[in-house]
């Protein structure tokens, strides 16, 4: 279950005005279709670690507990600070948990919900104790300035949870994690890999830059993410009307509209924050959670529905009761 949660955004703010700027864009456009209005940036010398280990002391205040008492770090992420070592142990050094295993997991805007599926089991397992989960992306430091298609829709943040064993009602109760490799040229980053090693041909050619084709995106997101959140719920015995809290992946007004819609639940029980945050991809869903949870909108024993989708694509939801 979760006993504690943090977030992390940075300070500085790209409003759609500024990007009216940079851009053939308008505030209209940006608004309307995306439900976008700014977006966070981390500065130059802020790295994933940086904001990760943020949002992670954070969440151990929150949770009243010490980093010595963390024995796993999971970072989803798939912009860590370096290509190795893992992101996750320059957490544990900046954060002081000298007793932890740290390891990084990939799974796009899924990541967190894909760590958070990982640490249930390994508590489940006895494996481990109290778990850290973190979702960080500085998907700004991917992101093709002239590219009016994307450089509209990220925004750089980190939100953590800390996880320890079930009290026997308070936990997960369902998880529906699925991918589908035969998607990959929706969303991807080409550059910097086994495939296309860095060098000056792939900087020319512009494979640093993350590349999506967004209406595909759009449809699998709306189909998978409403798919996967029935399945989810139907593996937990619940009914949508028994969900107190959505928390949706915050890609896109139009699509958490639609799997509201789908879910037929009221607005009071959807959260939104992507107008101020734009899509932090892994980090977007633990933002959410650590804001309604530190506003008291989020209270102990409320069943909460998350849901996400990304580059793979991978989709996913998971129910819990808080
Ligand atoms: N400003 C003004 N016009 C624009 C902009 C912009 N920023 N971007 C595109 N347009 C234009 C297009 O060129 C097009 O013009 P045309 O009709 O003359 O060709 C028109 O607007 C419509 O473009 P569409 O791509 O059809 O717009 P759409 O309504 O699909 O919205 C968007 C695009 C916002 C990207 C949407 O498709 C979307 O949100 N997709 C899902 C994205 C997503 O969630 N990704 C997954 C998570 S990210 C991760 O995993 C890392």
């Amino acid at each position: 279950m979760i006993v504690g949660t943090g977030h992390c955004l940075p300070e500085q703010k790209l409003t759609n005005a500024d990007l009216e700027k940079m851009v053939d864009t308008s505030d209209e456009w940006i608004v309307t279709r995306t439900g976008i209005k700014e977006r966070r940036i981390s500065l130059p010398h802020q790295t994933t670690s940086d904001l990760s280990a943020a949002a992670a002391i954070n969440a151990l205040q929150n949770a009243g507990m010490n980093a010595s008492q963390i024995d796993t770090i999971i970072i989803g992420t798939i912009n860590g600070d370096m290509k190795f070592p893992a992101t996750a142990v320059f957490v544990q050094a900046k954060i002081g948990a000298a007793n932890a295993v740290g390891f990084d997991l990939g799974g796009a805007c899924c990541g967190f919900l894909y760590s958070l599926n990982v640490a249930d089991g390994l508590i489940a397992s006895g494996a481990a104790k109290n778990v850290l989960v973190v979702g960080t992306e500085l998907l700004t430091r991917v992101t093709d300035w002239k590219d009016r298609t994307t450089c509209v829709l990220f925004g750089d943040g980190s939100g953590a949870a800390v996880l320890t064993k079930s009290d026997g009602v308070r936990g997960l109760l369902a998880a529906n994690m699925q991918s589908d490799g035969a998607l990959t040229d929706l969303l991807y980053y080409l550059g910097e890999g086994t495939k296309y090693g860095a060098s000056c041909e792939t900087i020319d050619k512009g494979y640093h830059f993350l590349r999506m084709s967004g209406q595909e995106v759009f449809k699998h997101a709306v189909r998978e993410m409403c798919d996967a959140s029935e399945k989810a719920l139907s593996e937990a015995g619940l009914k949508p009307q028994d969900i107190d809290l959505v928390i949706p992946h915050q890609a896109n007004i139009r699509i958490i509209d639609a799997l509201a819609k789908r879910l037929n639940a009221p607005p009071e029980k959807v959260v939104i924050n992507i107008d101020r945050t734009g899509n932090t991809s892994s980090a977007s869903i633990p933002i959410a959670l650590d804001e309604v949870h530190r506003s008291g909108r989020l209270q102990p024993g409320m069943n909460v529905l998350m849901a996400a989708f990304g580059a793979g694509l991978t989709w996913g939801a998971t129910v819990l009761k808080f």
